[in-house]
């Protein structure tokens, strides 16, 4: 790694060129991110992320209908006549083994699409954040860290993940001249990182799912560094790197 890497606040704050050539990790810790880890830790297929239900819709008509499963949500809850929504604990090996996901979301599903121009797409959360630095040392190209937000706007979860990918990067120390972003999403990790799923509760979409009855979502998405797996988006799938 030569450059400290950028932080693009929401996954809207940028022209789909700025990612061309890059290395981009597209960050949505509630839930869209979490789940896609989930899932291909348990074995799925692969993933397609759509920017909407009606692209899922005709992907879902080439394919056999036992090869694949639709998932996803619109505003938190779970798509009608879906097979999943987007709960990360619904996502268990017995349901996923073998399939390929067809999912989308309010936000993680359209910044995976906007960003597909990339070099290489990553998909990260808290759940596989070492796994992910830990490949991005070994690399020299440019990385950008993507929050997806909500609906054009911030959130705190996904840039206190990108602040937190970022300690693991650099130390303690952020180095003079980082990008603007970078500065902002490594000052909200200096200030709310020693509590984490403390400060994740507080935050807008976490007060959301609460109200939707997803309360053990927020806890299953707070812990940190317990996967291994690195989603990585090849040929417009989303499989498993390692
Ligand atoms: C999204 O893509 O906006 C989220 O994953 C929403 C959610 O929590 O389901």
């Amino acid at each position: 790694m030569k450059l400290t890497p950028d932080v693009f606040i929401t996954g809207r704050s940028f022209l789909e060129d700025e990612v061309k050539g890059k290395t981009v990790i597209v960050i949505d810790v509630l839930r869209a991110a979490s789940t896609i880890i989930t899932a291909l830790q348990n074995g799925s297929k692969g993933i397609i992320a759509v920017e909407d239900m009606g692209t899922a819709g005709r992907i879902a008509q080439n394919l056999d209908s036992s090869s694949y499963l639709l998932c996803g949500e619109k505003d938190g809850e779970k798509i009608e006549d879906y097979h999943l929504g987007n709960s990360p604990v619904e996502y268990e090996e017995s349901v996923v083994k073998g399939k390929t996901l067809i999912f989308s979301s309010t936000n993680g599903t359209p910044t995976l699409v906007r960003c597909s121009g990339a070099k290489e797409v990553i998909i990260g959360s808290f759940l596989n954040a070492k796994a992910v630095t830990d490949y991005l040392r070994t690399i020299d190209n440019e990385i950008i860290f993507v929050c997806s937000g909500w609906k054009s706007r911030l959130s705190f979860e996904d840039t206190l993940c990108a602040g937190y990918m970022l300690h693991q990067l650099v130390g303690t120390v952020l180095p003079v001249s980082s990008p603007d972003g970078a500065c902002v999403a490594f000052a909200l990790y200096q200030q709310f990182g020693s509590d984490i799923t403390d400060s994740v509760k507080n935050s807008n979409h976490a007060e959301r799912l609460r109200k939707l009855g997803f309360e053990q979502d927020i806890d299953y998405c707070c812990q940190t560094d317990v996967s291994d797996c690195i989603p990585v988006m090849e040929d417009g799938v989303i499989v498993r790197k390692v």
